[in-house]
């Protein structure tokens, strides 16, 4: 099956794979009609770029130039892993990866099939996350056929991702090295590696072209709102008054005795919880719910990544 996917890739055809993250959207890096076919799967704009996979960091430099030393103190730790670097592009690389911009996005998964893939394909993968533009990013292969099916070549299934949520995003693109997405690896993780302090997410310098960094990305289509747990009795006592079907996603301990509701019970430990957080988003979507609420996490580095993606995953009224 690897070996048809790779061949299916060389041919310029699109691969959905599995990583230790989320299930990636795949097409050859140096194709620039194949990449043109992942942008018109997603339904993406034209000017957002996607990361290149590479099989190992020794391939960093067909694609990077001037690659600072953080990146290779920061591939040493966290490759293959969860970890995205954005560095300055190789002269050579498409116009379509990059967004048109003089930065490329690299990273190395350590998902025994997607390292199998690009061992068999030998060059670089261009992916995003396998779902429609804007919307929740695939954790298992099945949410990669009903949302993509008909327009993916080949789906490789690699089961569940472990960790469910997208990679951490490190920008070394110029003097002050920053996080543009947050992911598993913490800022803590990445300052304690290069004895730096790297600029967090939460200071809101993203970039525009990053469109994790737009509102309502990673969204279901069910609508969506984030409730301090204080106010969680009153939430759902007003939208049972209103007659609404609702499903509330929280930690045991915020669970009580109310039957109208569909309680979502989640782990109350952050890696846990980003493991089945889309999962439960993606069987929820299919409910017809009129509205899904799920309570607010610790404002600790450690959830720093969940609640990003919560926020960005709330209805914007
Ligand atoms: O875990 C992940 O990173 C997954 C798996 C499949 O690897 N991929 C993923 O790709 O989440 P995507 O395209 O859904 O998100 C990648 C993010 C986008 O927000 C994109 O704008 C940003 O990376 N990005 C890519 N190239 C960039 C660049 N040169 N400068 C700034 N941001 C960039
Ligand atoms: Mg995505």
């Amino acid at each position: 099956m690897v070996q048809k996917a790779a061949a299916l890739l060389h041919a310029g055809k699109l691969v959905a794979f599995p990583t230790e993250t989320v299930y990636g959207l795949g097409a050859d890096a140096t194709n620039p009609d194949a990449v043109n076919k992942i942008y018109a799967a997603k339904g993406r704009p034209a000017n957002h770029p996607v990361i290149v996979h590479l099989k190992n960091e020794e391939q960093l430099t067909t694609w990077a130039s001037n690659i600072p030393s953080t990146a290779w103190k920061l591939a040493k730790q966290f490759w293959p892993g969860p970890l995205t670097l954005i560095l300055q592009r190789a002269p050579q690389v498409l116009d379509n990866i990059t967004g048109g911009q003089n930065t490329i996005a690299v990273r190395v998964p350590g998902h025994p099939l997607a390292q199998e893939l690009l061992h068999a394909f030998g060059g670089g993968i261009a992916a995003p996350s396998a779902n429609r533009f804007g919307r929740i990013s695939p954790t298992k292969a099945e949410h990669v056929r009903e949302e993509l099916g008909p327009l993916v070549d080949l789906i490789l299934d690699g089961g569940d991702c472990t960790f469910g949520i997208e990679s951490t995003i490190v920008d070394l693109s110029s003097e002050f090295p920053r996080i543009l997405r947050p992911g598993t690896i913490t800022a803590s993780q990445i300052n304690s590696v290069l004895s730096l302090h790297v600029q967090s997410p939460a200071s809101k310098t993203q970039t525009p072209r990053t469109p994790g960094a737009l509102l309502n990305h990673y969204a279901p289509t069910t609508p969506l709102h984030l409730i301090a747990p204080s106010k969680l009795r009153e939430t759902i006592e007003m939208a049972l008054d209103k007659k609404k079907s609702v499903a509330i996603l929280t930690t045991p301990n915020l669970i009580f005795e109310e039957s109208a509701v569909t309680w979502v019970p989640m782990p109350s430990e952050p890696d846990n919880y980003a493991h089945h957080l889309y999962a439960k988003l993606h069987e929820l979507d299919h409910k017809g719910l009129d509205c899904i609420f799920v309570t607010t996490v610790p404002p600790t580095e450690d959830w720093l990544a969940i609640s990003d993606r919560l926020s960005k995953a709330t209805t914007k009224i």
